[in-house]
């Protein structure tokens, strides 16, 4: 477990494999119930070497019909704070847990986490950021191997590997609670203060295998449901 098969890659290094190559493998994927629901699959959007990728639940019903992240409500909440992070929407990149719409935007079963989580771990995989952003529980769950809430976690980094790890409340929450908006734009300014610290170290991004040398081992450091 823990690497997917990628036709043409074995044990693929970090940024070995390219995010077309790993949307080709999802194909029109059947793996869970969600297939028979949705419109479109929401694989993610944004810079492939994004220095920041932000991490979401499931496409609501916007995201459903455009087959993009984060373009509803919570996109738009997303959109107007990451300025605070020093940040615009061309230079990150955003993808979610799942790549399907739960119906009704039930939150997402652990089988389906089980059977779509592998796509996230390889987009990860490909872009290797430095800091991954994790919106509400599930991604943080997801990302950090806890059970552990988000109010527990937010407000400080955590590290996983080779990722450093912001937690944070979703957007769509923090738009329910005004408490929760105020701590998510702390967040947002204490990413933008991260980031000042900790200036980007330029590399060779093309082609995807000039990359920074990173060892095979780190990318095994990557999150695994089930274990
Ligand atoms: N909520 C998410 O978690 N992801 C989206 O893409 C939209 C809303």
């Amino acid at each position: 477990m823990g690497v997917m098969r990628i036709p043409g890659h074995e044990h693929q290094a970090p940024r070995e494999v390219s995010l077309e190559e790993i949307r080709s493998v999802l194909g029109d994927c059947r793996l869970c119930e969600l297939a028979q629901t949705r419109t479109n699959i929401v694989f993610g959007v944004g810079n492939p070497h994004a220095r920041v990728m932000f991490v979401g639940e499931a496409p609501g019903r916007n995201e459903d019909l455009q087959g993009e992240p984060f373009v509803g409500r919570a996109g738009e909440n997303l959109n107007a704070i990451l300025s605070l992070a020093g940040l615009s929407r061309d230079e990150i990149y955003i993808a979610n847990v799942l790549k399907c719409r739960p119906p009704g935007n039930r939150d997402p079963k652990a089988d389906e986490v089980l059977a779509c989580s592998p796509f996230l771990r390889e987009q990860i995989r490909s872009i290797w950021p430095d800091v991954i952003v994790t919106l509400g529980n599930p991604a943080t769950h997801f990302i950090l191997k806890t059970e552990v809430g988000i109010t527990r976690l937010r407000g400080r980094f955590h590290q996983t590997g080779h990722f450093t790890v912001m937690p944070t409340f979703h957007p769509a929450a923090a738009l329910r609670n005004p408490a929760w908006q105020e701590l998510l734009e702390a967040d947002f300014r204490m990413l933008g203060d991260w980031l000042a610290r900790h200036p980007a170290v330029k590399t060779p991004q093309a082609p995807a295998q000039a990359s920074a040398p990173v060892a095979r081992g780190e990318a095994e450091a990557l999150p695994r449901v089930g274990e």
